[in-house]
């Protein structure tokens, strides 16, 4: 490695293989030679502050030896196995993530990331109600296989529709900048007319992200999580709790459910599960949910369920976090990106609305801050924020520029130094979008 020129790495990558979310022409790739830490870096040297853990999920940080030395323990030892085998990795890791996981879940199956997880979640769901409806929400992510990609609410679903069957979509509390959020009696009410109006109970379970992720960082009002946990009891409805994103220290608790003290019947982890050095997913099981399939066959499977190599690295990534004390550091750091938050809302007009829990942020920008006209649209972008995102690129600070919001989502090690020298960046690109302010 290390013989192509930065340029060769992109044209190559360009033509031979398929960039995903965008048309091809418009994909503009950032060569990566190395990461360490918060950073990494182009074949060229260019260092990136890596302000969003590449997709939120390099939470311990990028490179840790101690994850890289159990992975090539672990390739030496064992690298693959049949899912039909016993093996001490599988026996440590199920254990763990019992140990881990909120309530009475404590009973694992693996995947090889989020969309698979909440594929066989619903499935599971499904066979043990006997119920076959989904219900999702609209400002919702949840994988982009063919089933996930009907429970997404957001508009990447639309070109994959019709989808599966059986999915229904319901509003959650937030509602944009313009109209912002609804309290928790209110949503619990239209959440729980929809129930009502398809009928309780042919809906097998109710999935959502406790915090939602790429579609805003939408914190739940106090009382809504609770107030889902008790309708979804009374209405027999499975509760999946989409962890993908938020688990793992990524909000400053361990999940984020264990903020509102909920516990759901199924959770689905990936991502920060290995800290994404290798590809893993989970399904964690209540035993309302696996006992049944102690007479009844669970008609699911994998090649590389349980895979070896991915249950190794993620009990080494588990154990960095307790090691480093990474879910504290989260909830620690989450008030210093609060103190720059707030800094940034006092000086930008351009700044709307801040919120952050834990590591996990964004930023929403307006044209203005009496209509809260967003500065671009639903689904769309704008000169200002394609210069935005243009002015961080430029700077060395890699995020997520998604419509109207920047997101703030570093590694869970980030120092309060590089935390500061990110927003630092943020702050001389909000001059860009502070000149669009009417
Ligand atoms: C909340 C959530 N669920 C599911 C997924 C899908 O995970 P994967 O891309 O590993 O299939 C994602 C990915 O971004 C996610 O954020």
């Amino acid at each position: 490695m290390g013989e192509l020129t930065s340029q060769q790495i992109v044209d190559l990558s360009l033509r031979y293989t398929l960039y995903d979310w965008q048309a091809q022409k418009a994909a503009k790739p950032i060569p990566v030679a190395t990461a360490k830490g918060s950073t990494f870096s182009t074949p060229d040297g260019k260092r990136y502050l890596d302000f969003n853990s590449q997709l939120m999920g390099m939470n311990i940080g990028h490179g840790d030896p101690r994850v890289i030395d159990a992975i090539k323990r672990q390739a030496e030892e064992l690298a693959y196995i049949s899912p039909f085998m016993a093996t001490e990795v599988r026996a440590r890791l199920g254990q763990k993530l019992a140990e881990l996981m909120p309530g009475d879940l404590d009973k694992s199956f693996f995947t090889l990331g989020g969309a698979e997880a909440n594929e066989n979640a619903i499935r599971m769901a499904r066979m043990v109600t006997g119920r076959h409806k989904i219900v999702s929400r609209y400002r919702s992510y949840h994988g982009a296989t063919f089933a996930t990609i009907t429970l997404t609410g957001d508009p990447r679903r639309w070109a994959n529709e019709p989808g599966m069957p059986g999915v229904v979509h319901v509003l959650d509390p937030y509602h944009g900048p313009e109209r912002q959020a609804d309290d928790a009696e209110t949503a619990l009410a239209y959440l729980e007319e929809t129930f009502e109006l398809e009928g309780p109970e042919t809906i097998a379970a109710f999935i959502l992200e406790p915090v939602t992720g790429t579609n805003g960082i939408l914190i739940p009002p106090d009382g809504y999580m609770q107030g889902v946990r008790e309708l979804c009891t009374r209405y027999g409805i499975l509760l999946i709790a989409d962890e993908v994103m938020t688990g793992f220290g990524r909000t400053g608790e361990w999940f984020a459910v264990n903020h509102w003290g909920v516990v759901p019947d199924l959770m689905t982890m990936a991502k920060g599960l290995t800290s994404s050095y290798l590809p893993l997913g989970a399904v964690g099981i209540s035993p309302k949910v696996y006992e049944p399939f102690d007479e009844k066959v669970y008609y699911g499977g994998l090649t590389y369920n349980s895979h070896p190599l991915a249950l190794a690295t993620a009990l080494a990534a588990i154990r960095v976090i307790e090691e480093d004390g990474l879910v504290e550091r989260s909830r620690k750091l989450g008030e210093v990106m609060r103190g720059h938050h707030d800094e940034l809302l006092d000086k930008h007009p351009s700044v709307g609305l801040v919120r952050n829990i834990g590591l996990f942020g964004i930023i929403e920008l307006v044209r203005n801050r009496d209509t809260m006209e967003p500065m671009a649209p639903f689904n769309g972008t704008s000169d200002e924020m394609k210069a935005v995102a243009k002015a961080l690129d430029e700077h060395g600070l890699y995020t997520f520029v998604r419509w109207h919001t920047i997101m703030t989502n570093p590694p869970l090690c980030i120092t309060e130094e590089e935390l500061a020298e990110g927003f630092a960046i943020i702050d001389e690109a909000l001059e860009i979008a502070d000149r669009a302010v009417g």
